[in-house]
């Protein structure tokens, strides 16, 4: 896309049909370390536990006719844990990609990356490449992994694009605009999130797509991400269904 193009005013969303399933699902997987430590295992345990949470979610998330899950895997803060978590989540990440990528392109899921994913190891990084590569024509769902995401982050690296864009000219900074802005987030052509779902009791973002959540539903629930699955899913989908959106129309 040109940056002199004519942004277009993505949010709020321009059809949001009465009744319609959420298009758009982001999750915030939360609740891992509990989970291990109300059963005295370590929290590597629950980390992998989550995992089988995540095969449950994706596997259910097209039937009930959702078509892009972004899931919140690792924020730009939590390389504040200690490192020995940091580098069991990478394992855990790396050995996901490894095992996981052929099945998700054979049923038809197209992957996206968001956060600074530059900054993961470069197999990592490597990998990633590959699997957006070989999946980027597959249309039964979009599954963005957040990696090293954080919308402050996210805003500071637009800020950055806008800035070299005006000072080279290329851009007027009075013709900077919601669009102008969107185009140059991570989530640049996804539709914005329709329902956020955190699981573990947390009531917050942390950090977590808040230029696209502007208009999105909330749903928190007290599970615990390990335990979270296909009722858990079609239950935040029908509490969605119930919810009124107005977007400041009326
Ligand atoms: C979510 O579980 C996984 C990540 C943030 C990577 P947590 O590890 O945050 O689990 P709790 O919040 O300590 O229970
Ligand atoms: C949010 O969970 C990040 C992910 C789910 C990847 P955290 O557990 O890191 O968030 P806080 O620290 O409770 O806000
Ligand atoms: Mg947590």
């Amino acid at each position: 896309m040109s940056l002199r193009a004519a942004p277009r005013r993505v949010l709020p969303p321009d059809a949001s049909v009465p009744g319609a399933p959420p298009r758009h699902v982001a999750i915030i997987m939360d609740g891992n370390g509990r989970w291990a430590r109300a059963r005295h295992l370590p929290r590597v345990m629950g980390h992998r536990k989550g995992v089988e949470a995540v095969r449950r979610t994706i596997e259910a998330a097209p039937d009930l006719g959702i078509e892009v899950l972004t899931l919140y895997a690792f924020s730009s803060e939590n390389w504040r844990r200690p490192a020995d978590e940091v580098s069991d989540l990478m394992g855990l990440l790396r050995h996901y990609l490894r095992t996981e990528i052929a099945e998700l392109h054979a049923n038809g899921v197209r992957l996206r990356f968001i956060g600074d994913t530059a900054r993961l190891s470069e197999d990592v990084v490597a990998m990633l490449e590959q699997a957006a590569a070989l999946t980027a024509s597959n249309r039964r769902l979009t599954l963005v992994l957040a990696l090293n995401y954080g919308s402050h982050d996210e805003l500071i690296r637009v800020a950055r694009a806008l800035a070299a864009d005006a000072a080279a000219g290329r851009l007027d900074p009075a013709a900077i605009d919601a669009g102008a802005i969107e185009a140059r987030l991570d989530t640049a052509g996804l539709p914005p999130p329709d329902l956020i779902i955190r699981t573990s009791g947390e009531q917050r973002l942390s950090n977590f797509l808040m230029w696209q959540a502007a208009y999105a539903e909330l749903v928190f629930t007290d599970e615990l991400w390990p335990d979270f699955d296909a009722a858990s899913l079609k239950r935040a989908v029908d509490t969605f269904g119930q919810r009124d959106r107005r977007y400041g129309g009326r």
